[in-house]
């Protein structure tokens, strides 16, 4: 494959051109960052691991006929998707109250919610993704309300899946963030379930001793990310369960 054109440099991942013409190449990076970028470091392995979990959930997502877009993994921390339209929103489905939703609303993290909450946060950096009601979301036409119907139908489905796989191999799933894009077949638009699904942008809880299996380990400086994510990966299958994480050589399956 020709060396390819960078389109986009994000903090965990970069977009390159993809071989034919409606496909992008991600590329998971290394890079670790928390608080709106406030907080950097390196965590070597963290993209290979990223990259394999987030093909193992968008190929499961796609198994139960929830559309996604992903193509294929190229190699150690590429893969190939269909290029989409981003919707603005970062999608976030919470079962337990933790991170935002607690300190908000003054609960205790880890609070059971009476069923599971689906909210919105407008993607913007600058802003710090600031939580938006439906209202704006359609007044200022970043999607419609039929859009958001879709989403919400879509987000519940995903929560479901996830939560699911998460529970039988004994993690709690307390929380996630989604992002979707359309997909134009002429001037038929479909909603699909894009960018990346990963311990990055989920909050996992070990459901014997509540460790935290996430991003939090970093966020909160609790011990080594890249253990953390071995460990899912490891009860996942995406990882033989008897490899002990080295961080410079993560060893995967193929
Ligand atoms: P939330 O508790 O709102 O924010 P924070 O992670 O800053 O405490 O996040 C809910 C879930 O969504 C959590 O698993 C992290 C994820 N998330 C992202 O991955 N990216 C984002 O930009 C946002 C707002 C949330």
């Amino acid at each position: 494959m020709a060396r390819r054109k960078k389109i986009y440099e994000g903090k965990a991942k970069d977009l390159f051109e993809g071989p034919e013409p409606g496909t992008i190449v991600q590329y998971f990076k290394d890079n670790a960052s928390a608080g709106n970028g406030e907080k950097k470091a390196v965590i070597e392995g963290k993209g290979v691991l990223n990259n394999r979990l987030s093909e193992f959930f968008m190929l499961g997502l796609q198994q139960i006929g929830i559309p996604t877009h992903f193509i294929k993994r190229l190699n150690m921390r590429e893969q190939l998707v269909r290029q989409v339209e981003i919707i603005p929103l970062e999608v976030i489905v919470r079962n337990y109250a933790a991170g935002t939703m607690a300190k908000r609303l003054g609960m205790e993290e880890g609070t059971a919610l009476p069923r599971p909450i689906v909210e919105f946060s407008y993607k913007n950096d600058d802003l710090g993704d600031p939580l938006v009601p439906e209202e704006y979301i359609i007044a200022f036409g970043w999607a419609s309300q039929q859009d958001m119907d879709d989403i919400v139908s879509l987000a519940l489905r995903v929560n479901d899946f996830l939560a699911g796989t998460m529970y039988g191999v004994g993690i709690k799933l307390v929380d996630f963030k989604i992002e979707i894009g359309r997909l134009w077949d002429n001037d038929f638009q479909r909603l699909v379930v894009a960018d990346e699904i990963s311990p990055d942008s989920c909050r996992l809880w070990d459901i014997e001793t509540g460790q935290k299996l996430d991003k939090d380990v970093f966020r909160r400086d609790l011990g080594s990310l890249s253990d953390a994510y071995t460990e899912v990966a490891k009860r996942l299958g995406v990882l033989p369960s008897n490899v002990t994480h080295t961080p410079h050589k993560p060893t995967l399956i193929n």
